[in-house]
């Protein structure tokens, strides 16, 4: 006990906790599955970012994560469970569609959004009707769930716009001080969010590209749809939610560059940034590998770490759409706010040069 009020509990200290991925040391579990249970927050593994738990079933707990991250109550949080089972017993109703990607894909990278049964309280899904499930792969996801014996309610353990955490040093960094633990288990596997698919209406839409692809998505329900890149103001809860185009954002201007097939885009960056240089610009370039699921992997890490460069710009090239490309380049445009370039022109040149310094 540290003298504080229960309202101010969460605010006390965090501390961390290290584990093996693949066989967490059942005391470690034990105590966090505790403090889930009390109503505080855990910051936990799973294979595609950190999240940040909590009881779904506690609603002073949710507040608790959405003050935590500074996330509008507006945009719902992501239900973890343990089984098929649990999940449909969230749900109102779980449809054929729903049971067809389940067994196909869980555990793991996917999120499926279904109507929500009356356990499922409105500070979770932000009023909507619906609710989305997961039942994670990761080890220590899985054993931390079950331990608690209650559903965890987890969005990505980062502040509101910012970019997800894929190891325990990211998440100190974004949220120290408004959790009680903290699992570290070594970095993330997949590197991106998990794919969230509505399933509550007509025709299943793929709402977020993520760890589960659209090619592989599609082979179980080939009818599956998905939204273009929103271009959804912030402010605006009306879209998708959670598809804010500022997402997933540096704190330095970034900006996407489109230089078509065949190697182009690098080209292209390589021109910018020489011309950049010429207008005394501090330009970085976010490097990353040409395998779309070590980028996926790297993404966020090598994100921060240009951020943290001193550049005053960022260059990233769109990277293939295939495989987890989608998800990689759907991350880029958001932390680009959707600035795209195309060509060196001048006026292209000197509307980069304009970035810098302004807000991002
Ligand atoms: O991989 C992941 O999904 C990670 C890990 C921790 O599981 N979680 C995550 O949570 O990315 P979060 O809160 O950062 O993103 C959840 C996404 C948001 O885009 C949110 O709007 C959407 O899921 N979402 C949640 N409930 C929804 C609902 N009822 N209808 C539509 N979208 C929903
Ligand atoms: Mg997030």
């Amino acid at each position: 006990m540290w003298g504080v009020s229960s309202d101010d509990r969460s605010k006390s200290r965090s501390e961390t906790v290290e584990v093996d991925p693949n066989h967490p040391d059942p005391a470690a579990i034990r105590r966090a599955a505790g403090v889930i249970r009390g109503g505080g927050l855990v910051a936990f593994p799973t294979e595609t970012v950190y999240g940040l738990g909590a009881n779904a079933l506690d609603k002073s707990a949710i507040r608790a994560v959405f003050r935590a991250k500074g996330r509008p109550s507006t945009d719902p949080l992501i239900v973890h469970v343990a089984s098929i089972e649990q999940a449909e017993s969230l749900t109102s109703r779980w449809t054929a569609g729903a049971a067809a990607l389940a067994k196909e894909f869980w555990p793991g990278p996917l999120t499926l959004v279904l109507p929500r049964s009356e356990v499922i309280s409105d500070e979770i899904t932000a009023g909507k009707p619906t609710v989305a499930l997961r039942v994670p792969g990761h080890p220590v996801a899985r054993a931390l769930i079950e331990a608690a014996g209650v559903p965890v309610a987890a969005p990505s353990a980062n502040r509101f716009g910012r970019i997800s955490p894929t190891t325990a040093a990211h998440v100190i960094s974004e949220l120290e001080g408004s959790y009680e633990l903290l699992i570290d288990a070594g970095p993330t596997t997949i590197g991106v969010e998990s794919s969230v698919v509505d399933l509550s209406g007509e025709l299943p839409v793929l709402l977020r590209p993520g760890g589960i692809t659209l090619e592989d998505l599609r082979r179980v329900l080939p009818g599956i749809d998905h939204s273009e890149r929103q271009s959804t103001a912030e402010e605006d809860s009306a879209g998708a939610p959670g598809q804010f185009l500022r997402h997933y954002a540096p704190t330095t201007a970034l900006v996407l560059v489109d230089g078509g097939v065949d190697g182009g885009s690098a080209d292209l960056v390589e021109e910018l940034r020489s011309r950049l240089g010429d207008e005394g610009a501090k330009t970085a370039v976010l490097d990353l590998p040409a395998d779309a699921t070590l980028a996926a992997r790297e993404l966020y890490s090598r994100l921060r770490a240009v951020d943290m460069s001193g550049a005053e710009l960022i260059l990233a090239s769109v990277q293939t759409d295939d495989g987890l490309g989608r998800a990689v380049n759907d991350r880029l445009y958001r932390a680009a706010h959707g600035r795209i370039v195309a060509d060196s022109a001048r006026e292209t040149v000197a509307r980069l040069v304009g970035l810098i310094g302004g807000s991002t």
